[in-house]
Order: structure tokens, then C-alpha cells, then sequence
């Protein structure tokens, strides 16, 4: 062997075991980039290093180091490169690109080092992106893990130049340890990453065992809430995206709760966002988190509640209500699963299960041009249909039963009988508010109870608009029975369709059909009438 080779082998041990000390004392990469460049200047000089990663289809920059720019403390790589172009007056960096587009690419079968000598001759994989940033040659090894690719070291040079046998030799050595050093810093990004996960969402966690005790059950036994149900059983056990529409009080979030609830994401979190009640400002921070100083009052970096809900359940809630760039946030989230935090460029992935809901028509509103039409696809894949209350006048009797017994045993009181009266006017009544107007009234009837019967005061239930609209005033249930009876003999017990009883009368197929229970008509009598 001759001796400037031994030289060069002996001077590379120990280089590698500084580099190795390097990476062990130093968890931040770009520490340890700046100690490797400092180690190998006696022998090679480069003016920049930086540590590139295999992202799924993509490579991003992870950390990196320039000669005579040191960071600041704490400063991020992507500060430390905006710095760097905002010198040069140049573009933001870029800090992502397909893998196509790199030249990782050429090394993902062979594993062997990538040499560009010239930036200005070597024009291939954007090469000329390092020209205008004062790059003018390259080699970049790859970084392995247990014999996978897992991205790149590359070292810069200002001058062209080419490499020797002994440099790239030495450099390939060097790669070793910094391939370990990556891992590592990587394997401690995920740690840190799912600690603050974990501090999240214990924290919204915490209220949402609170508000879980009172979402415990779906009462009701009406065929179409039954259909509801059937529907949940059979999405949870998938990973589809769910839009639960209804109207106000029906019982949108008690479903969203009993999807995730029968999901195999259950052990993890759901995650609510109230999509009306954020400010528009302060949405994308909510929903996607934000980098220490991305805007006035982010004084530490936050993670958001994509972020929070990996591995379980986001709930997007009144989802109707979203401003049309965050439409386009969202949907972004939902065709690639990916996002970043305001103001940060780290590209975050997660696996997320999405439900909303909205109680808008997003039809009407697509139409509208108020709701972009494929972020509504994208959210209609299961759409989940609560029915109103009002048209499933059946469900009334239980979920009556249900709230009295609850609401009576808090207040330490006995009620053991319902007002066969009050019964009937609840069936009649049109429930604007649905459950919730429901579950309020009982509640105020229940405080007023004295005895053991339950009873509302006359004239508790008015009748609302809509429903007066639909029935000529002062209609009593008997003359309504005969008028829908009268209509029912004429189609011959044909409810639903152009044809049927509804459309006759002006409503819908479910709204007629819960008036004919409530008013305890047999419909199937019509049947053979000629
Ligand atoms: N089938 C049901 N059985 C028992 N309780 C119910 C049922 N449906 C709804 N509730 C109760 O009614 C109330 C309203 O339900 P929820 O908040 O889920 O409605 P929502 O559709 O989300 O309403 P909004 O559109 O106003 O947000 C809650 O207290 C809920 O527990
Ligand atoms: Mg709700």
C-alpha cells in the first residue's frame, strides 16, 4: 500500500471516530453536519453539507450546514436556508421535491454515491437550482438503515471539482456513521412528535370523558333510525370518510361519537372541531398547528388537531360553515394526507379518520357556489342521513321514557307514569330543535313535576311554522286522520312516490309516514281497495 493512501486511511479513522463522537453527543443533526465539515477540511473541503431524507415519493431536506453561517441558537434549517437565499436574493428554498426529480433517485437500487462535478455543465435533477444558490459541484452518498435507502448526505462545494478513488472511499466511511446519526435524530423527531401527541390528546381527552357520559346511547327504535344505525355498524369498522347531515338537534355528534366508538381506532383519540365557532384567523393554527412565531402570539410551537387525532378520529363538525381557503386546506389533507403547520415547512403526515357533519344542505350550498363541489365529494363517500324527530314520531314514546327516567333520577325525584295527553301532543308536535328541544323540554318538565306523573302545561308545544304550513289551521287530529285516510283509500295505500299519498298531501314520504303512526293508522287496510 502506498503511503499517502495509508495516510489517507489512517486520518479517515480517525475522522470517523470524531464524527462518531459528534453524533453521539449531539442530538440536533445539524451539530453533528457542522463537526463532520470541520474534520474533513485538512483533507477535503466543502463550503455546505446538507442531510436530505426519502419521504414516501418525495425527498426533503432535513438538516443542513454552510460554512460561515453559523445558526443561531435553536435556529431551524429552514430558517438557517431562508437566511442563506434571502443573502443570495433568491427564493425561498425549497425543501421538498418528487424523488424523481432528485438525484437520490439514481441511487435507490444501487446504493452508490451520486458525483455532479460541474453544476454548470451537469445540468440533470435541477441541478441548476445549487448553481444559483453558489454550488458549483457535488457528491452525495446515501444514508442507509438495515440496507434500506433512507436519503442522502451531500457535500458542497463553490468550485468545480472532481473526486478521487481515496475521497469518495473516505467519504463513503464517513456516510456510515452519519447514516446512523440521521436515524437517530429521526427515531428522536418521532418520540418527541408522539410525546406531544400523547400531552394532547390526554388533554382533549380529558373533556371529552366529560361530555361522553352524556353521549352514551342512541335511543330509539323507529325503522329509520334503525337504518342509522345499521349504516354506523357497518362504516366503523372502515376507514372511510363519513358526512353525517341532519337537522339541528338530531343527534349528529351522538353518531359521530358511536362510529368512532365501534372503530378499531377506538383506544385513540376523537378529536371535535367546531368548524363555526373558530375565528377564521385562528382555524388553519387549530386545525394543522403552527411554528413558534408563524404570527403575532404563536410563542411556542403547537400542534394541531390533525396532528392530535393520528392514529384516530377527527370530527369535523358544522362543517357547512368553513371559509373557502380552508376548503381548500382540507381537502388537500384529504386527498394526500399530508399538511404543514402554519408557518413551518415540514411536511406532516397522518392517519387520520375524518368525519363531519353539517346540518346545511351541502348540495344546496355546492350549487350555491358557497361549498367547493370536490371537497364535498370527498366528504360524501358515507353520507350518514339523521332523520328529523318530527319523522320518526315512533322514537318519541322511548326516548321520552329515556330522558324522564335520567333526568328525574338526578333530580332525586320519582316519576312513574307519563300524561297519556302530553304523550300524544309530543307526537304531534313538529320538534324544530329535535332531541336537544326535546331532552329541554322534559328537562323543564321534569323540575315542575310535583307527583308522580309526568305532564306538560297546555300549550307547552306550540306548533311551530312549519308545521302550521303544512296543515290547514285549526286542523284537529281527527280531521287530520280522515284527511290522510281519505288520501291513503285514493292511492291504495301508496305513500312514497309521484303518485302517493305524500305528494298528494304536500310532505314528505317520512313525515307522512310518522303521522300515520302517530295517529295510529293502518295503512296496509288501503291496500286492496279498489
Ligand atoms: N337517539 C338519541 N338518543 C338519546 N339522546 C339523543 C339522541 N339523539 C340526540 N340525543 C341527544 O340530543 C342532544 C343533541 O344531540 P347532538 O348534539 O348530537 O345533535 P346535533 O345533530 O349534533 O345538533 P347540532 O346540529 O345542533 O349540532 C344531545 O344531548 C344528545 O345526547
Ligand atoms: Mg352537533
Amino acid at each position: 500500500m502506498a503511503e499517502p493512501d495509508r495516510h489517507a486511511i489512517e486520518t479517515g479513522a480517525q475522522l470517523v471516530l470524531r464524527v462518531a463522537k459528534a453524533a453521539s453527543t449531539h442530538l440536533d443533526l445539524g451539530d453533528v453536519l457542522e463537526s463532520l465539515v470541520a474534520g474533513l477540511r485538512p483533507q477535503v473541503r466543502f463550503d455546505a453539507v446538507a442531510v436530505v431524507i426519502l419521504d414516501g415519493d418525495y425527498v426533503r431536506m432535513h438538516s443542513a450546514h454552510i460554512e460561515g453561517m453559523p445558526r443561531n441558537p435553536g435556529e431551524s434549517m429552514f430558517s438557517l436556508l431562508s437566511r442563506r437565499a434571502e443573502e443570495l436574493k433568491l427564493d425561498p428554498p425549497e425543501t421538498k421535491r418528487p424523488l424523481s426529480q432528485s438525484h437520490i433517485s439514481t441511487m435507490t437500487g444501487s446504493h452508490l454515491p451520486y458525483v455532479c462535478s460541474d453544476t454548470d455543465v451537469q445540468t440533470k435533477f435541477g441541478a441548476e437550482k445549487y448553481r444559483r444558490h453558489g454550488i458549483r459541484s457535488f457528491i452525495s452518498l446515501p444514508l442507509l438503515k438495515h440496507g434500506t435507502l433512507i436519503g442522502s448526505v451531500d457535500f458542497m462545494s463553490m468550485e468545480k471539482r472532481e473526486f478521487s478513488e481515496g475521497e469518495v472511499q473516505l467519504l463513503q466511511e464517513v456516510s456510515e456513521i452519519v447514516s446512523i446519526a440521521v436515524s437517530n435524530a429521526l427515531a428522536f423527531e418521532e418520540i418527541k412528535a408522539l410525546k406531544e401527541q400523547l400531552q394532547l390528546e390526554n388533554h382533549i381527552l380529558q373533556d371529552e370523558i366529560v361530555q361522553r357520559s352524556i353521549y352514551e346511547e342512541i335511543v330509539g327504535s323507529s325503522t329509520s333510525l334503525q337504518k342509522v344505525l345499521a349504516a354506523i355498524e357497518k362504516v366503523s369498522a372502515t376507514d372511510t370518510t363519513v358526512l353525517i347531515t341532519g337537522e339541528t338537534g338530531t343527534g349528529k355528534e351522538l353518531v359521530a361519537h358511536a362510529i368512532h366508538r365501534l372503530s378499531p381506532r377506538a383506544g385513540r383519540a376523537l378529536v371535535k372541531v367546531n368548524c363555526a365557532a373558530l375565528p377564521a384567523e385562528l382555524i388553519a393554527s387549530e386545525l394543522f398547528g403552527h411554528e413558534k412565531g408563524s404570527f403575532t402570539g404563536a410563542l411556542q410551537q403547537r400542534i394541531g388537531r390533525f396532528e392530535a387525532a393520528n392514529g384516530g378520529t377527527i370530527f369535523l363538525d358544522e362543517i357547512g360553515e368553513l371559509t373557502s381557503e380552508m376548503q381548500i386546506a382540507l381537502l388537500r389533507v384529504l386527498q394526500e394526507k399530508e399538511f404543514e403547520r402554519v408557518g413551518g415547512n415540514k411536511t406532516i403526515h397522518t392517519d387520520v379518520r375524518v368525519i363531519a357533519a353539517t346540518n346545511r344542505d351541502l348540495e344546496h350550498e355546492v350549487e350555491e357556489g358557497r361549498f367547493r363541489k370536490d371537497l364535498y365529494y370527498r366528504l360524501s363517500v358515507f353520507p350518514v342521513e339523521v332523520p328529523a324527530l318530527r319523522d320518526r314520531a315512533d322514537d318519541i314514546p322511548v326516548l321520552v321514557d329515556y330522558f324522564i327516567a335520567r333526568l328525574a333520577n338526578r333530580m332525586g325525584k320519582r316519576i312513574l307514569q307519563i300524561d297519556k295527553r302530553t304523550l300524544e301532543s309530543m307526537q304531534q308536535y313538529s320538534w324544530p330543535g329535535n332531541i336537544r328541544e326535546l331532552q329541554n323540554v322534559i328537562e323543564r318538565g321534569v323540575i315542575l313535576t310535583g307527583g308522580e306523573v309526568f305532564r306538560l302545561e297546555p300549550g307547552t308545544l306550540r306548533t311551530s311554522r312549519a308545521e302550521k304550513s303544512t296543515s290547514t289551521p285549526g286542523q284537529q287530529p281527527g280531521e287530520k286522520k280522515a284527511e290522510i285516510e281519505a288520501v291513503l283509500k285514493e292511492t291504495r295505500g301508496r305513500i312514497s312516490g309521484p303518485d302517493g299519498a305524500a305528494a298528494k298531501i304536500g310532505v314528505a314520504a317520512s313525515t307522512l309516514e310518522s303521522r300515520i303512526r302517530a295517529l295510529k293508522i293502518n295503512k296496509h287496510q288501503f291496500r286492496g281497495d279498489r
